[in-house]
């Protein structure tokens, strides 16, 4: 979001919770009383909040068995408003709890992303209990007009309480725009790391910590990729390879930015390598390398301290029309968290594969199988399915068609996710997916260049009442978009101008994790 506007439906929103609401800090918990999977357009699988308004994950860490998830929240209203921590805690990033607020506005402070660690054994001392690990918070402190900088709040019970570290901030450069802090240990220098951005200069800073009090400068980032708009929400880690010769390690840097659809917002990111001082990238700078493809996937940073995973968590929501989308009470969800593995691309760097987590497998119900069917020049419904909330694995072979794909949704609006023989482009159009008149920047059609492999596209869709991902060609690329369809619907596959083969498919309907 562009941060001028941010500032001001900050502020138009201040005001309006500021003359209608409780202040923030009192009674400001998430438990609510309501099955959280029955209302209209409420995905089953992807997270979302009980109530009122959500943005950004922050804080991913793992800790003692639980994924914590926190995010951006307004405890008082489903608008953008009163930045706060909202919590939840899950045993495999599928079944979720809520628990209450963990960070709240203070004193005209919101509490803007960041990311979260633990200390083991309190070696920093933050937290009162010498040895006990300590869980802390690293925050931007944000003033409404005025000033970013970086904060910390620390945990000894696991995330359930949190105290704002007196000394706070803890880094200051008084700046306007200086945000969303990723910490992450740096067992090679034996200390932490934190990667923070300089949204308005398109870069961004590491600095190192022994204690996560005292940060020291190390370098910058930036200039390079996507530079259209704002940089946010950066994040850096690494991904060990297996080639046949042997392992490596390459490092990744995420960065919010402007995305692959023009105009609107989306994650890139840059492959190469960290030495604990500097990032380089691999390559001379070529083209933007994005995340994912549709409009829906933004802020996206991965989980502290899982061994051997690296999981990544996007908000899928778009600036452009967040705050319009027709969903009553609550607003805004995540992406599945995605598991990523990195492979070799064609300019000799690596790209980002992508896998929706195994363990959303768990969730599978009846299961339907399809075998060589031909399709020619016309559509086939598939009265057997039905339900909002299903994965499919597709594989197609596309014999002399023009196009050739999927309409979900389908009856009086449908949503179309199809492939163009002639461009090799997949295209996902939602123009017509149902409700799309909330706001104009919503309808649209996003694009992807894809080749097909050994003459087949694979997809595999998730579809989730009203968010659908498309994992093309085994997770070589994603999309994920919002569509607010009507409940009524069926699914449809077809080919025009010509034949296609699908040699195998399945589908299965998925249950609520809720249940
Ligand atoms: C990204 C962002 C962050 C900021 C937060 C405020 O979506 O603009 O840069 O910390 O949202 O809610």
């Amino acid at each position: 979001m562009r941060i001028a506007s941010l500032v001001f439906l900050g502020g138009l929103l201040f005001s309006f919770y500021s003359c209608h609401q409780p202040e923030a800090g009192v009674n400001a918990t998430a438990t609510a009383a309501v099955a959280p999977h029955t209302e209209r357009y409420r995905p089953y699988f992807h997270f979302s909040p009980e109530k009122n308004w959500m943005n950004d994950p922050n804080g991913l860490v793992y800790y003692d068995g639980e994924y914590h998830l926190f995010y951006q929240y307004n405890p008082f209203g489903n608008q953008w408003g009163h930045m706060s921590w909202g919590h939840a805690v899950s045993p495999d990033l599928v079944h979720w709890d809520h628990l209450p607020v963990a960070l709240v506005e203070e004193d005209g402070i919101m509490i803007f992303s960041g990311s979260a660690v633990v200390d083991e054994g309190n070696k920093s001392g933050l937290c009162p209990d010498p040895g006990k690990d300590c869980m802390v918070a690293v925050y931007t402190s944000h003033i409404e007009d005025s000033i970013q900088h970086q904060s910390l709040a620390y945990s000894s019970d696991a995330g359930r309480t949190w105290e704002k570290y007196r000394g706070n901030p803890v880094l200051d450069l008084a700046k306007k725009d200086f945000r969303d802090p990723k910490v992450f240990w740096h067992p090679q220098s034996d200390r932490w790391i934190m990667v923070v951005a300089l949204p308005r200069e398109y870069k961004v800073q590491f600095y190192a910590s022994g204690n996560l009090v005292d940060w020291q400068f190390l370098s910058e980032f930036g200039g390079e990729g996507n530079t259209e708009k704002i940089w946010e929400c950066p994040d850096l880690f690494p991904i060990e390879i297996t080639t046949p010769e042997g392992s490596l390690t390459k490092w990744v840097l995420i960065v919010s930015a402007g995305g692959p659809q023009p105009g609107y917002a989306g994650v890139q990111y840059f492959v190469g390598t960290f030495d604990g001082q500097t990032f380089q990238p691999d390559q001379e700078f070529i083209a933007p390398k994005w995340v994912d493809y549709g409009k829906d996937f933004y802020a996206a940073v991965t989980y502290n301290h899982i061994p051997n995973h690296r999981i990544l968590m996007g908000w899928a929501n778009n600036w452009a029309y967040a705050a319009d989308i027709p969903t009553n009470g609550w607003r805004g969800s995540m992406a599945v968290p995605r598991e990523l593995s990195l492979q070799p691309d064609p300019e000799g760097s690596f790209m980002l594969r992508q896998q929706p987590v195994s363990n959303l497998a768990g969730l599978r119900q009846e299961s339907h199988r399809f075998r060589d069917v031909e399709i020619n020049n016309r559509q086939i419904t598939l009265d057997s399915l039905s339900g909002l909330s299903l994965e499919m694995h597709l594989q197609f072979k596309p014999l002399d068609a023009e196009e050739f794909g999927l309409r979900l949704f389908h009856g009086k609006h449908q949503t179309a996710i199809f492939y163009r023989t002639q461009d090799e482009q997949l295209i996902f159009d939602r123009t017509r997916s149902g409700d799309v008149a909330f706001n104009t920047a919503f309808p649209g059609a996003d694009t992807v260049s894809v080749k097909l492999e050994d003459g087949f596209l694979n997809l595999k869709v998730l579809i989730d009442q009203s968010i659908i991902e498309v994992f093309v060609q085994n997770g070589k690329y994603t999309l994920v978009n919002r569509v607010f369809p009507e409940p009524d619907t069926k699914l449809a596959w077809y080919a025009l101008e010509g034949s296609i083969m699908i040699p195998k498919a399945q589908v299965w309907k998925l249950r609520s994790p809720w249940h």
